[in-house]
């Protein structure tokens, strides 16, 4: 079999994964060494100071990939998350803290907004790769003193979010439950940065997105909360209770009737 991307069997990159907690045979399949095949991979998983990266193979793809929390335009978010579209949407008129699985977070944008507003995060990813820079990027925001309290608040899960909403715990349902899964259309038009380009290409689209919903309203005890491209139709073909709109993408909100 031959990847898209590989993890280069580096002692230094196992003994991070260890580190992170991270099973190696969550990577089965991507070592370097278990390549065969004629298709080249486009990208490397690699461990380099001190860092979990995806470097693209073509300098023509960009920069490394790393997941940094303290660097560019995330602090300024973290910082004013409470006005944040997302956080506003999470929200509603609840006074306090909540309870939130980010079922499909990705890079963890999304997931560290919601920890700065204070609310208490579990973060599910499924995708190796992803889930390898997100621990990463985590473990080393809870070390930076101006991230660690928000990094403190969230807990990564690495699975499919479907089997972990189905068998949620009841004792610890959360309040609420937020969806970004992949949408094709908007992996041109808003992944603006060649990196971030080659990463939706490595990870494909989310083919079983509606089967998210009915396990995530089954879970929270508030709301589900979604997020589409404006234009999109609802997840599922199910409409939402109502809808807060952005300028490219506007979230789906399904308030859950106590029960
Ligand atoms: C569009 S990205 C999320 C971006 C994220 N909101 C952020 O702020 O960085 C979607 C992510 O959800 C993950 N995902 C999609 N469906 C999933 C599922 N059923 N279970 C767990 N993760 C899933 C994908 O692997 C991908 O990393």
């Amino acid at each position: 079999m031959t990847a898209n991307w590989i993890v280069v069997d580096q002692p230094q990159l196992r003994q991070r994964l260890r580190q992170l907690g991270l099973d190696e045979a969550l990577f089965a399949g991507y070592w370097s060494g278990e390549q065969s095949g004629d298709a080249e991979p486009q990208a490397v998983l690699e461990y380099r100071d001190g860092v979990l990266q995806l470097r693209p193979l073509d300098r023509r793809w960009g920069h490394p990939l790393v997941v940094d929390f303290g660097q560019g335009r995330s602090g300024f978010r973290m910082a004013r998350a409470h006005h944040e579209m997302l956080v506003k949407a999470v929200t509603g008129r609840a006074r306090d803290p909540l309870r939130v699985v980010d079922a499909t977070a990705g890079l963890g944008r999304d997931t560290m907004l919601l920890g700065a507003a204070g609310f208490q995060v579990t973060a599910i990813e499924r995708h190796p790769l992803v889930a390898g820079l997100l621990s990463d990027g985590l473990e080393r925001a809870r070390l930076q003193a101006e991230s660690a309290p928000v990094a403190e608040r969230v807990e990564l899960v690495v699975g499919r979010a479907q089997a972990l909403l189905e068998t949620w715990p009841p004792a610890s349902r959360p309040d609420v439950v937020y969806l970004d899964p992949m949408f094709p259309a908007r992996s041109k038009a808003a992944l603006v940065k060649k990196e971030m380009r080659l990463f939706g290409q490595l990870l494909g689209e989310d083919m079983d997105s509606a089967s998210l919903l009915p396990p995530a309203l089954a879970a929270a005890t508030r709301k589900v909360v979604v997020k589409r491209p404006r234009k999109a139709p609802p997840l599922g073909g199910q409409e939402p209770g109502y809808r807060i709109e952005g300028k490219s993408s506007r979230f789906d909100v399904y308030p859950v009737t106590p029960g």
